[in-house]
């Protein structure tokens, strides 16, 4: 059941990984107009959402009582990354505001992940 848990967990890290590394790839190409939402950011939220729903499980699996309030906010969030990084996957030039809020959103998540208990 641990491992499990520790699997979720490094896989839930690297999705957060994932979702920077996608955003920053794109940051050069915003002067040229050919910034795009890439795999990277898509799949790497779509990890982010699987491996925290898991997580969340594991909780109840251990008979820990998850945090409501903070997994709702943390899904809303994800959900907003979701929803942006979706409604811009066509587009053939992404602003910078777009890719600024996919990536300040991810770093939110952290940031309410680590401080609020
Ligand atoms: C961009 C989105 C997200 C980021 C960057 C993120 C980040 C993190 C980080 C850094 C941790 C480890 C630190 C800690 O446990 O205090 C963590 C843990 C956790 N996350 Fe997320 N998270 C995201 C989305 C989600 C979502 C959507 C859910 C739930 C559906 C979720 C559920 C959890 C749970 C339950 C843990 C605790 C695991 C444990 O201690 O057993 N996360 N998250």
């Amino acid at each position: 059941m641990e491992i499990l848990r520790n699997v979720l967990v490094v896989l839930h890290i690297i999705g957060f990984a994932g979702i920077l590394a996608g955003v920053m790839m794109q940051m050069p190409k915003v002067k040229e107009g050919a910034a795009k939402i890439n795999g990277a950011i898509l799949h790497s939220s779509l990890l982010m959402l699987v491996t925290g729903l898991g997580l969340v499980g594991m909780m109840y699996a251990r008979d820990l009582e998850p945090n409501n309030m903070k997994i709702g906010v943390k899904t809303l969030v994800l959900i907003v990354m979701l929803v942006l990084a979706l409604v811009n996957k066509k587009k053939q030039s992404v602003s910078p505001a777009v890719l600024g809020s996919i990536g300040g959103l991810a770093v939110l998540n952290v940031i309410l992940a680590v401080f609020w208990h």
